[in-house]
């Protein structure tokens, strides 16, 4: 018998529900996983809370890796027996067991474990589509990371850092900022204690930073704006505090012709060729060495509704993983 965690109605972590379910045969361009873990994420909070629209019920989740045992009639390029992982859906990773089409997954190296892997295919392929691509990060660049200390967090900083690029970082508290400047930030601000803004100018000299990354949401929007330089690029992409107020465009004008994105991963991820090439450009990374998956809390995936007061409640730092 497959189990799985279900959300009947929006609301709090009670909302977290244990269900059974028979696993039926994959369709013809499905394969069925067995997951050995599964990664949590924030996006699984704005599911649960409704944040994100889904119409329950539905089975959250979207990073896990897993063991393939079964495969559907029209799938050639994965067997049974392959390792997989996937970065982001279809949403139902919170389970023990699932079918899910082949061309959501991709094969894990020999030297990716399926822990390492789910916990950081979704927050890995999130920092490798925003520091690459959104905005191109280049050794010359200056950049203000926020959150550092969290899950995407933990791997930009170190992504960065091997770039070269002059890290500015973000953390509430002083025990993770301590982390993150052990992650290679060359600077790191307690936004918990002190008005990061002003530190940044501070750091800066007054030039401010090319690009700010914040997925903390409304309650950094506006300070962050202030910190880019002439032309600087704004990337808005989560909401741990609240989704962000209107902006004017006007206030892009005032503060230097700046340029603001509101991007997603699927947006990025949005082609099997783009998943492999995204998916590769990490695993090169961890091969490198360059980037350590930090798995610094381990939950049951039956205790996942501690997991997630344990998210909410800014507790966990790097990767945090559900285990089946
Ligand atoms: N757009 C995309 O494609 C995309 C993809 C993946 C993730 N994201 C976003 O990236 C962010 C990080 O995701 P993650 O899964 O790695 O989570 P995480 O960073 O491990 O956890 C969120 C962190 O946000 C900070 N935070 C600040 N105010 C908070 C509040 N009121 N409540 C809770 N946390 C608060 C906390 O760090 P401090 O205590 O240090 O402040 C917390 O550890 C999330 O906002 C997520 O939605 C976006």
């Amino acid at each position: 018998m497959a189990y799985g965690i279900k959300v009947f109605e929006h609301g709090g972590s009670d909302k977290l529900t244990h269900v059974e379910f028979d696993l039926k045969d994959p369709k013809a361009n499905e394969v069925t996983i067995q997951h050995h873990a599964v990664g949590l994420n924030f996006i699984d909070v704005y599911h649960r809370t409704g944040l994100y629209p889904i119409d329950p019920p539905f089975i959250p989740g979207l990073e896990a890796a897993g063991e393939i045992i079964a495969v559907g009639s029209e799938v050639s390029d994965i067997k049974v027996g392959d390792r997989v992982a996937y970065p982001g859906g279809p949403l139902g990773a919170y389970c023990s067991h699932r079918n899910m089409p082949a061309s959501s997954l991709v094969k894990l190296p020999d030297h990716i474990d399926y822990e390492t892997a789910a916990a950081m295919m979704l927050k890995g392929c999130t920092t490798e589509y925003l520091i690459k691509r959104t905005f191109k990060v280049e050794p010359h660049h200056t950049v203000l990371f926020h959150a550092a200390a969290g899950g995407v967090g933990q791997i930009a900083i170190q992504w960065l850092a091997d770039i070269g690029a002059t890290v500015i970082a973000t953390a509430g508290g002083p025990e993770k900022c301590a982390l993150v400047k052990k992650l290679g930030a060359d600077h790191v601000i307690d936004y918990s204690a002190e008005n990061f803004d002003e530190a940044v100018m501070d750091i800066t000299e007054g030039n401010g930073v090319d690009v700010v990354y914040d997925s903390v949401g409304k309650a950094t929007f506006r300070p962050s704006i202030k910190c880019l330089k002439r032309r600087g690029m704004m990337v808005t992409y989560g909401n741990a505090t609240g989704p962000v107020d209107p902006v004017p465009p006007a206030l892009l004008n005032q503060h230097g012709s700046l340029f603001m994105t509101r991007p997603k991963l699927m947006d990025y991820y949005a082609t099997k060729a783009e998943m492999e090439e995204g998916t590769n450009a990490l695993f090169k990374q961890i091969l490198k060495g360059t980037i350590k998956i930090n798995i610094n809390q381990r939950f049951a995936l039956k205790d996942v509704q501690k997991a997630h007061d344990t998210l909410e409640a800014r507790k966990t730092t790097g990767s945090t993983i559900l285990l089946p």
